[in-house]
């Protein structure tokens, strides 16, 4: 089995203003210890990329964004293209994020044309996919699982994955402090693991699997030590410095 790097990844949402964003990058910057191997990012409101990779210069951070449009360019007012993400030298992007499929009505195969368009530009997705809370409680975790994922693989191809990160987020657990337990994360991990096995061992084996979903410094390390679980996406402890440092150093 291949050792799979760890990534951390904060996704600020819609959160901070000027005034707070930048001692937060500070503190982190100055905070990241050389014993923290894992890579790590921080993906701000588009509104701030600029301001980031300013402050991320010379810093082992790298800048992702939230989201991107799936269209290359023209007059669709308000959205944002991955060329004008990669103007800012951002190396990832998220994509899916269940916020944008619950309140902005992605579907899957709006995720995947997101995921092709991100991948095209040289940019690696965070393909994030969760199931519900009804979902999981009529015993629909493991199909809702596979149909995201396929709705991509069937578009992109499984080679589109040999870049790409996963995320999984289990909707019940974002935001609201309750946490999948280690075992629970580890088994959709590995189920995850197992659908792009079917399609290629090598891309299975390579691709980072990150969980997402109430991800704190008290359980970060638990979680971080499952087999299929290679770091996290991080939303409400991203926000504060020293919570965020400490889930990065439980990543190895
Ligand atoms: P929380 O860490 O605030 O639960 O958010 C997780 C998330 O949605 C990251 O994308």
């Amino acid at each position: 089995m291949t050792k799979r790097l760890a990534l951390v990844a904060a996704n600020w949402k819609m959160n901070g203003t000027l005034k707070t964003i930048r001692p937060l990058v500070q503190e982190v910057i100055g905070g990241l210890k050389d014993d923290c191997h894992a890579d790590i990012a921080i993906c701000p409101p588009s509104i701030y990329l600029q301001e980031l990779q300013t402050l991320l210069t010379g810093s082992r951070i790298g800048l992702g964004a939230q989201n991107a449009s799936h269209l290359e360019a023209g007059a669709y007012t308000g959205e944002i293209s991955v060329n004008m993400l990669k103007d800012y030298n951002c190396q990832y992007v998220i994509v899916g994020h269940s916020e944008r499929r619950e309140f902005y009505h992605e579907t899957d195969d709006r995720v995947a044309e997101k995921f092709i368009r991100v991948s095209a530009a040289g940019m690696i997705p965070i393909l994030c996919i969760g199931e519900q809370l009804s979902e999981r409680e009529s015993g629909e975790t493991d199909t809702v699982i596979a149909r995201q994922l396929d709705a991509v693989i069937n578009m992109a191809g499984i080679d589109g994955f040999k870049d790409a990160v996963i995320a999984y987020e289990p909707v019940w657990a974002i935001g609201t402090g309750k946490t999948a337990t280690p075992q629970q994360a580890q088994e959709v991990h590995a189920f995850i693991r197992l659908q792009l096995a079917r399609h290629d061992d090598e891309v299975a084996d390579k691709t980072r699997i990150l969980y997402g979903g109430s991800v704190k410094p008290s359980n970060a390390a638990d979680l971080f030590s499952m087999a299929d679980i290679d770091g996290g996406l991080i939303g409400g402890a991203s926000l504060v410095a020293a919570d965020f440092l400490n889930i990065c150093l439980a990543a190895g």
